[in-house]
This record gives structure tokens, C-alpha cells and sequence, in this order.
């Protein structure tokens, strides 16, 4: 199997919106045109409540997972492995399924995590729901999470997975230039994790 299948099966597989089809499918609601508009787990949570976006969440976070994983099983070469998941990720917030215009990768990212590092993973969801539950910012919640993680990834497992989390934090950075600019205005959106 030619080594560029990994990074190609990735950025389809990331490329799949969860986050748009299910609130559509069991709500009807289109979440680019509510909330943030962003197709997003977080918007999908503001939008059409926790459970729903619940669903949204374990979904875009198993798409994260599974290319890695495979990337992980079938050669565990640590370049092809940051490029799949790097693929991934660039898949969730350029959708070819969606005109190119996706979400900020952060649940990809998280799933990603739990791939490379689960205890990790566990540290960056508790910084999350911790952050998030005190301040209602999930962009705040999301930013310092990755950041968190990249450190501990390097610190866990190494030099290729802290610098693979750090690429794919600062990617995740750039795609949330506005929820920073809003934070710093304060006119960020808020979310509740328990009601919508
Ligand atoms: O996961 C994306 C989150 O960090 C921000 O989402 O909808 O508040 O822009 P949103």
C-alpha cells in the first residue's frame, strides 16, 4: 500500500461533517446559519442542546482516531503518522464534501490525542469541561486544552508526538483569529454545556 493512501484516507475521512449532518438530520437545524455558524461540536452543543451535540462530539472525535490509529497499526513510521493526522485535521476545517469550509478542529485534534497519548486526552478534556463549565468560553476551553496537551505529549511520549500536538494546536490557533479577537473584545459567544 502506497504510504500516501494514510494522509488521503485521513483528509476524507475528516472532511465527513458530522457536526453539519447530524443536527440536520435529528433537529433539521443547519448549524452554519446558527450560533457561531461554525460546523462545529461546540456550535452543534449551543445549537441543538448536549445531547445531540454530544453525539456530534464522539463522532468528529472518532474521525480524528481512526486514520491515526490505522497510520499507528499499518506502519507506525512517526512522519506518516503527524502527516495523516495533520491530513485529518485539515480535512475537518476544509471539507471537500462542504465547498472547503469546516469547523476549527478541535474534536478531531481531541480524538487524535487520545490516538497518540490517552492520558493526555484525558488531561485536555478535564481542561476543557473545566475551563469551559467556569468561564461558558469554548474557544478558551479549546485554546488552552491543546496547548496543555502538546506539553504533555512531549513530556508523555516524546519529542514527534509533543511537536505533532503543538502543529496541529497552532492550526487549530490561526482558526479561531476571530473567537480570540472576540475574546479580547469581549463579545465572545458564550455555550452552556447542559442546556442549550
Ligand atoms: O471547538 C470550537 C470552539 O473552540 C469554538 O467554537 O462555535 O464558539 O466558535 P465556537
Amino acid at each position: 500500500m502506497g504510504w500516501w493512501l494514510f494522509p488521503i484516507l485521513g483528509y476524507f475521512i475528516g472532511s465527513i461533517p458530522f457536526s453539519y449532518l447530524i443536527p440536520k438530520w435529528l433537529k433539521g437545524i443547519d448549524v452554519r446559519k446558527v450560533g457561531s455558524g461554525n460546523v462545529g461540536a461546540t456550535n452543534a452543543i449551543r445549537t441543538t442542546g448536549p445531547v445531540v451535540g454530544g453525539i456530534c462530539l464522539l463522532l468528529d472525535a472518532l474521525k480524528g482516531f481512526f486514520p491515526v490509529f490505522i497510520a499507528t497499526t499499518f506502519s507506525g513510521d512517526p512522519k506518516l503518522v503527524s502527516l495523516t493526522a495533520i491530513a485529518t485535521v485539515l480535512g475537518h476545517d476544509f471539507p471537500i464534501f462542504m465547498k472547503f469550509k469546516g469547523g476549527k478542529g478541535v474534536a478531531s485534534t481531541l480524538g487524535i490525542i487520545f490516538c497518540l497519548s490517552w492520558p493526555t486526552g484525558i488531561v485536555f478534556t478535564l481542561t476543557w469541561l473545566v475551563i469551559v463549565m467556569l468561564t461558558k468560553y469554548a474557544s478558551l476551553g479549546s485554546l488552552v486544552a491543546l496547548y496543555i496537551s502538546a506539553l504533555l505529549g512531549y513530556l508523555f511520549k516524546g519529542y514527534d508526538t509533543g511537536m505533532l500536538i503543538l502543529i496541529l494546536a497552532v492550526l487549530s490557533t490561526l482558526r479561531h483569529s476571530e473567537n480570540i479577537q472576540r475574546l479580547l473584545n469581549g463579545t465572545e459567544r458564550k455555550v452552556n454545556l447542559f442546556k442549550r
